[in-house]
């Protein structure tokens, strides 16, 4: 498999966080899984792929619906972590970018919150468009922009307060590029799917105190936790109690709730 920077970097965090990113994520990325299942139309008998499993929700939760199901990701730490989880469904090591499957071989394609981490989104809806059946559907989650999912805002602001912002990373797309909806439209346009569709759907992060979104993203994720690791002790301080204080206010008997929606992406292969 071919990597570029960017997916290397990726790679390299996904290997090193799949227990705490099950601890920190598990419980906020699930919340829009049955809204993704239901854009994508699966029930039993719908051959469906988890592209990005991770842990593998989203194909336990389509497994439910009585789906045939697999999940492909390229993180070996995740896929163990998906096999432990969930260990009588099938998880398969492969690239978004480069998927280990035939063509039209699936009725669904599913991409829960992992679009924001490929090198190149556009190669993942050309594989997605590939391996689908005419008729299928795809449907990817992302998050909301920052003004809207909390956590991230309250951390990034706190960044660029008190830290730097010039840390140097791999250069991949941004973040939040998908979070615009035109963006998403036009990237399943132009891999030739039909019909886009664009909805937000709320989720809602539960951290007990005294954590906040500062250590879900300092220990959960891979890009946001580089750009703190790379602040001087001192500014990651400063960041970490600027968060704290901003989380208080979101705060109800021993927990910080903080809204954290997603975008959900939807079209159809004609
Ligand atoms: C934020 S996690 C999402 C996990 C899960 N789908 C969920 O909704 O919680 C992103 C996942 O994408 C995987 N990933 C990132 N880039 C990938 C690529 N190019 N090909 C396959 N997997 C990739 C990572 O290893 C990680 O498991």
């Amino acid at each position: 498999m071919e990597q570029d920077e960017f997916s290397a970097f990726e790679r390299r965090g996904w290997e090193t966080v799949a227990q705490a990113y099950h601890s920190y994520f598990g419980e906020l990325t699930t919340q829009s899984n049955e809204a993704l299942l239901d854009a994508l139309e699966v029930r039993a008998g719908v051959q469906f792929l988890d592209v990005a499993s991770g842990p593998g929700y989203l194909a336990a939760a389509a497994a439910r619906r009585g789906a045939d199901v697999v999940g492909v990701d390229f993180a070996d730490a995740m896929l163990q972590q998906a096999r432990r989880i969930f260990p009588d469904l099938a998880f398969r090591p492969g690239s978004a970018e480069d998927l280990p499957f035939p063509d039209m071989s699936f009725d669904a394609v599913g991409i829960s919150f992992g679009m924001l981490h490929f090198a190149h989104p556009e190669a993942a809806l050309a594989e997605a468009f590939r391996v689908l059946r005419p008729g299928g559907r795809i449907s990817f989650t992302v998050w909301a922009p920052p003004d809207q999912t909390i956590g991230f805002g309250m951390v990034l602001k706190a960044i660029e307060k008190h830290g730097r912002t010039d840390v140097q990373l791999p250069p991949g797309p941004p973040f939040f590029r998908f979070s615009d909806s035109h963006e998403s439209e036009r990237a399943l346009l132009g891999a030739g799917f039909v019909a886009p569709r664009i909805e937000e759907v709320r989720q809602i992060l539960h951290i007990r105190v005294p954590e906040t979104p500062f250590d879900v993203l300092m220990c959960g994720g891979v890009r946001v936790a580089a750009i703190l690791r790379a602040q001087s002790p001192e500014a990651l301080a400063s960041i970490q109690k600027a968060v704290a204080d901003d989380a208080a206010s979101y705060t109800n008997n021993g927990e910080v709730q903080v809204p954290m929606p997603c975008m959900l992406a939807s079209a159809r292969k004609p």
